[in-house]
């Protein structure tokens, strides 16, 4: 259960589609994660997860590169509206952008994202989205699936919190194999991470991270 008094607030960073910000929210009404999303802000002015947003009456924000004269600019403003909304996380639930030192070192290992692959493979510049299911395919890996981990100053490089893996099919197309680790994998493992970071049962001690309960179940 739920306890109010506590909750811990959380602003998404999202890019796309939503899909996992909306695993998110289910979770939360449903009373398993005792948090709430604060505040969502958009990379991208068209991303249906402002509309997801909107619907649920969650305060909604563009900060989209162009805008801005660097990745730290747009940080700068994104870092503003964290603070006003007193963010305990930042999750980046399909957000493409690059996050900049700069915010990095002003919520250090409070800001949390999602890959769609077994890290360390699949990832950095260029992975992101599809092309990540493209490469996968591509190189005839047996097994893929999808990391939650906290950001670091490299892209995709931070520690890992979980990892969760399926069998790639055959028959898989990129798009099918996105699709299932979107609804097999990713939409479970990021509410789940996000409940335990709620719950306080996830903390990091000497560049290590520390289960409340020895492991992530
Ligand atoms: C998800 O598959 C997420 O893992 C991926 O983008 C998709 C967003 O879907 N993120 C990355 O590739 C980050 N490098 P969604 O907007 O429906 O949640």
């Amino acid at each position: 259960m739920t306890q109010n008094s506590d909750k811990k607030k959380l602003v998404a960073l999202v890019s796309g589609g939503g899909s996992n910000l909306a695993a998110i929210t289910e979770r939360i009404d449903g009373g398993d994660i005792n948090g709430e999303v604060v505040a969502v802000i958009s990379s991208n002015a068209e991303a249906f997860a402002l509309t997801r947003a909107r619907e649920r009456g969650i305060p909604a924000y563009v900060c989209a590169r162009k805008d801005y004269e660097n990745n730290e600019a747009r940080d700068r403003e994104i870092l503003r509206i964290v603070r006003e909304h007193n963010a305990d996380y930042i999750l980046l639930a399909g957000y493409l952008g690059i996050i900049s030192p700069f915010l990095i070192d002003a919520y250090p290992y409070k800001i949390v994202n999602i890959h769609p692959a077994l890290l360390p493979k699949f990832g950095g510049k260029g992975f992101f989205g599809i092309h990540v299911h493209e490469a996968v395919i591509a190189a005839g890996e047996k097994e893929s699936g999808a990391t939650v981990h906290f950001v670091d100053s490299g892209t995709d490089t931070g520690l890992i919190i979980a990892q969760r893996s399926l069998k790639v099919l055959e028959e898989d197309t990129p798009h099918s194999l996105q699709q299932r680790i979107l609804s097999n994998i990713e939409h479970k493992l990021f509410p789940e991470v996000v409940r335990a970071l709620c719950n306080n049962e996830i903390k990091v001690e000497n560049g290590k991270v520390i289960f409340k309960d020895g492991n992530f179940k």
